[in-house]
């Protein structure tokens, strides 16, 4: 299996019910290591830069405003097939569409407000983890 990393991002909603350590425990127990993790305030034109992709979609705004609405903590994870891991982890997009025992169905609150965000490919997941992360912040 190859080793792969993902960016992982733990949203405002996560962070202002204190639940990093507990999704954290959960990235852990999956075998994925926290290779590197801070905690920043996105700006509004960082967040339009990162979601740019979903710009024509209706729901942009919203993401952009709720994504800066806290501190959100972002991480690269590293370990066997990362991306696809860390989506399984994480459940569905939507949390009433989660399955059992992933960090949305037991800790997202709304489509919007679901706690983590995880790169959709390994192609995505090297522009993203460059985009808030050096070589330097990198220690695997
Ligand atoms: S995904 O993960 O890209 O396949 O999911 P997708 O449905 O395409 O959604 C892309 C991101 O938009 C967020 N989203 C929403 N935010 C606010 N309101 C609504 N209705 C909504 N629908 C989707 C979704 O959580 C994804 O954010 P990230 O940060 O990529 O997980």
């Amino acid at each position: 299996m190859a080793t792969e990393r993902t960016l992982s991002i733990l949203k405002p909603d996560a962070t202002r019910r204190n639940l990093t350590g507990k999704i954290n425990a959960r990235i852990e127990e999956s075998g994925l290591r926290i290779v590197a993790q801070k905690r920043i305030q996105l700006t509004k034109a960082q967040a339009e830069k990162f979601y740019e992709v979903h710009a024509q979609r209706p729901f942009y705004n919203d993401l952009v405003s709720f994504m800066t609405s806290g501190p959100v903590v972002v991480q690269v994870l590293e370990g066997d097939n990362a991306v696809t891991k860390y989506r399984d982890v994480m459940g569905a997009t939507n949390p009433a569409n989660a399955a059992a025992g992933t960090i949305r169905k037991d800790f997202a609150e709304s489509i919007e407000a679901n706690s983590v965000h995880g790169s959709d490919s390994a192609e995505n997941a090297k522009i993203e983890v460059a985009y808030f992360f050096s070589g330097l912040e990198l220690v695997g």
